[in-house]
């Protein structure tokens, strides 16, 4: 299996699999000196963690990293970073169902054709568990980039969406509610949705929204990599994405290019930001600003057809502990990635000019 790795000199590769000893990763690349709060990353996990609230999965698994190598006395010493979170709390029974059987919209039918054999436990490596391992390396690439903010949250699920700009919102408030809406009021209405979803045993998708702030000037490598193309690439591969728009995104197009034109300051910034902080691929200064859009993931706890492996019709009953609406959990994901991509491009851009 090939395409572990993300990242050209920051790079991460992960390995390991929902039910399997333990998932973890290795960072290459990361600068020697930066002095690392593990206690950070262990919460930003905590954000992704099973169980945190009435409407993720139920699994309850306390994710807690160990790091094994690249960091002497609280500082990073340039070597590999190794990592792992140990599996503690599998019920591989709950997928006995699907060992000969797909369901329908995952990963199980592709898998089984493409290696001629899968581990269907827990969705083996195409289960989002493997998203802890990002948020860890993620959490390390936000203490080197100490000056740029990373701030993402919910601001749709099914057709309920915040209709404010991430300006009009108050950030504050996005820990405290389990939906991770910027918003509280909104916040309530998803919470009471997703909740009335999960009894239906069915599931719900969603749109996380984030906001990159503090960014310098330069950032993005044309011409294929792109700082956008990075981060579309980054968020297009976190499980269950089906969406990437920056800046104006499919709306720009209803405008026309006097209107969406961002007209220049006297000082280089902008007095609109429909470029979403990127031109020509390089970050310009202002913020940059995206959406990330999930689909209603595939287990829904309900009986349902599909085939099996001889191609025959069956049908069978989704079991086990998952996600109504996998949103919530995605937010410190997308950070994550966000992170990783620029933690990425800052070291490439130390080469931009003499
Ligand atoms: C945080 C998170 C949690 C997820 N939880 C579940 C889950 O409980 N059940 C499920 O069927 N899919 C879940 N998924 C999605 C699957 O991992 C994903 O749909 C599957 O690997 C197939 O990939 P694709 O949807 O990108 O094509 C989750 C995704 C994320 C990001």
């Amino acid at each position: 299996m090939a395409g572990n790795s993300f990242g050209q000199l920051f790079r991460l590769t992960t390995f390991g699999e929902s039910h399997g000893v333990a998932l973890g990763g290795v960072i290459d690349g990361c600068p020697a000196g930066i002095e690392l709060d593990l206690q950070k990353i262990q919460e930003e996990l905590d954000r992704r963690k099973p169980g945190q609230s009435a409407i993720v999965t139920q699994r309850k698994e306390p994710d807690t990293v160990e790091i094994f190598s690249g960091v002497f006395e609280g500082k990073t010493t340039g070597t590999p970073i190794g990592f792992a979170i140990r599996n503690t709390n599998q019920k591989s029974k709950d997928y006995s169902h699907i060992k000969d059987s797909y369901r329908p919209s995952h990963a199980d039918y592709v898998y089984d054709q493409k290696y001629g054999f899968r581990d269907y436990r827990g969705g083996g490596r195409s289960s989002a568990r493997e998203t802890a391992s990002r948020v860890v390396a993620g959490a390390i690439a936000k203490q080197l980039l100490s000056d740029i903010k990373i701030t993402a949250y919910v601001s749709q699920v099914g057709a309920l969406k915040l209709e404010k700009n991430y300006d009009q919102l108050d950030f504050s408030v996005i820990e405290s509610n389990p939906v991770r809406c910027a918003d509280m009021e909104m916040a309530t209405h998803m919470e009471e949705y997703i909740k009335s979803i999960k009894k239906e045993g069915d599931t719900i998708g969603g749109v996380v929204t984030c906001v990159i702030q503090n960014v310098p000037i330069g950032l993005g490598e044309p011409v294929f990599d792109k700082l956008h193309a990075k981060l579309g690439e980054a968020m297009l591969s976190i499980n269950a994405v089906k969406g990437f728009e920056y800046g104006s995104g499919f709306d720009g197009v209803a405008m026309k290019g006097s209107e969406h034109n961002d007209a220049y300051n006297p000082d280089g910034t902008t007095k609109t930001n429909r470029s979403g902080g990127i031109q020509g691929g390089i970050s310009n200064g202002m913020d940059i600003y995206f959406n990330v859009a999930f689909k209603p993931v595939a287990t829904v706890l309900q009986a349902y057809d599909t085939i099996n492996k001889e191609g025959e019709k069956v049908t069978t009953q989704g079991k086990g502990r998952h996600d109504p609406c996998v949103v919530p959990r995605a937010v410190p994901i997308v950070e994550a990635m966000a992170a990783l991509v620029l933690a990425d491009y800052t070291l490439l851009a130390r080469s931009n000019k003499i």
